[in-house]
């Protein structure tokens, strides 16, 4: 009998042991044990929050846009980098958005950050270059769990609208990799106009030419328009939709272009960190000439309702060690699912050129 309750206690012990197991696999998995992992979700909540709520049907974060149709015309040269179908001697036909940082629709276009450029490159075998790009050639940090303190950090307090420095000073004394951004946006010129503006992808790329020699590549689309700055000291001032009105007009006068450049990394240069440059002399290549013929309304155009992750790649491209593009990806789905969730929401910019009937 003595034998009998020692069998049934240890089998119990074992399945105990058991469940405890798989709760334990299933806790550390959910985030519930150790440091928590930061998801997608948090990401999204912070930004809402740092935009003063969720705006529903709106991105999370660059709210603000514009869609633009036209074509990528590659020359070719691209090919002695990777074998990407975008890159070979092909003319394809783009769909993008121009669209300024922040969580607010109805925001002013007086921001310094960011002014930015999202593009979908689809090749006739169904390849898609998804692209996200801001106009600094550096982030501000270089990871998650700092993008979301930045968010905390820079937070508007209620009472004055603006980041409450109290904050900020612990934020930057964890963080002196900002100063590198910091100290960047203090001496550049703000582009006053989207058509004027460089587009960079700052984070850093694998790319796999045709004899599978694999390099890392950052890009940026170089405007043939010469830039001509804003007024820092006085944004406060520009009309609301001074950026986007202005895209509109240029646009319904002639096309606007760029060039996209490749620029390989050097030996040491540093790959997994976005707040980090690469200094000095680069092998780049000119891959081809992006033309934006037309604009339209978020609500006309295609660009509202899709998510331009950027870690969706044609074969050739791949993400690099770089930690905030497998961030951002879950950043951008988790706000495309609340946002679609939401039902479609009406442009931002059309809503005031409607409005104001200047357009
Ligand atoms: C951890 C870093 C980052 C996070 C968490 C983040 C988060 C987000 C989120 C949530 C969206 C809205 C996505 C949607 O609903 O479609 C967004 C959009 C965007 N982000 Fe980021 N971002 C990060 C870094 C960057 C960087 C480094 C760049 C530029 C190279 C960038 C450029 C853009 C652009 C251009 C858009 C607008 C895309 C569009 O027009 O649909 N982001 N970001």
């Amino acid at each position: 009998m003595a034998m009998l309750n020692r069998r049934i206690f240890g089998a119990f012990a074992l399945i105990g042991a058991v469940i405890l197991v798989l709760l334990a696999a299933f806790g550390w998995s959910a985030g519930w044990l150790g440091s928590r992992r930061i998801s997608g979700g948090d990401v999204t909540a912070a930004l809402e929050a740092n935009g003063g709520g969720a705006k529903p049907g709106y991105r999370r974060a660059h709210a603000k846009g514009l869609c633009f149709t036209g074509e990528f015309v590659a020359n070719g040269n691209g090919s002695a980098l990777t074998t990407a179908g975008a890159l070979r001697a092909v003319t394809i036909p783009v769909l993008g958005r121009f669209s300024m940082a922040g969580g607010n629709p109805l925001a002013g276009d007086g921001r310094v950050v960011f002014h930015s450029m999202a593009l979908l490159l689809k090749t006739p075998d169904g390849q898609e270059w998804r692209m996200a790009l801001d106009h600094t050639p550096i982030f501000p940090v270089a990871d998650v769990a700092s993008f979301v303190a930045l968010q905390r950090a820079t937070t508007p307090d209620p009472k004055t609208g603006k980041p409450d420095p109290v904050r900020m000073k612990p934020f930057l004394a964890a963080h002196p990799e900002v100063k590198a951004f910091q100290d960047y946006m203090a001496q550049a010129i703000l582009p006053n106009s989207f058509a004027n503006a460089t587009y960079y992808s700052i984070n850093a790329f694998r790319f796999t030419d045709a004899h599978g020699a694999t390099r890392f590549v950052r890009w940026q689309f170089v405007p043939d328009a010469p830039l001509a700055g804003l007024d820092k000291q006085h944004l406060d001032q520009l009309p609301r939709d001074a950026l986007f009105r202005e895209m509109i007009a240029r646009t319904a006068k002639g096309p606007s272009r760029w060039h996209l450049l490749l620029v390989a990394a050097n030996p040491g240069d540093v790959t997994d960190k976005a707040t980090v440059a690469w200094q000095g002399p680069h092998r780049t290549i000119d891959a081809g000439t992006l033309t934006i013929r037309a604009v339209q309304p978020e609500e006309v155009g295609g660009c509202r309702d899709l998510n331009f992750d950027p870690t969706i790649l044609p074969a050739g491209i791949a993400v690099s060690d770089d930690p905030l593009l497998a961030a951002r990806s879950k950043a951008y789905s988790s706000s495309f699912t609340r946002r679609a969730g939401e039902g479609p929401h009406p442009s931002a910019v059309g809503q005031d050129l409607a409005k104001d009937k200047l357009q």
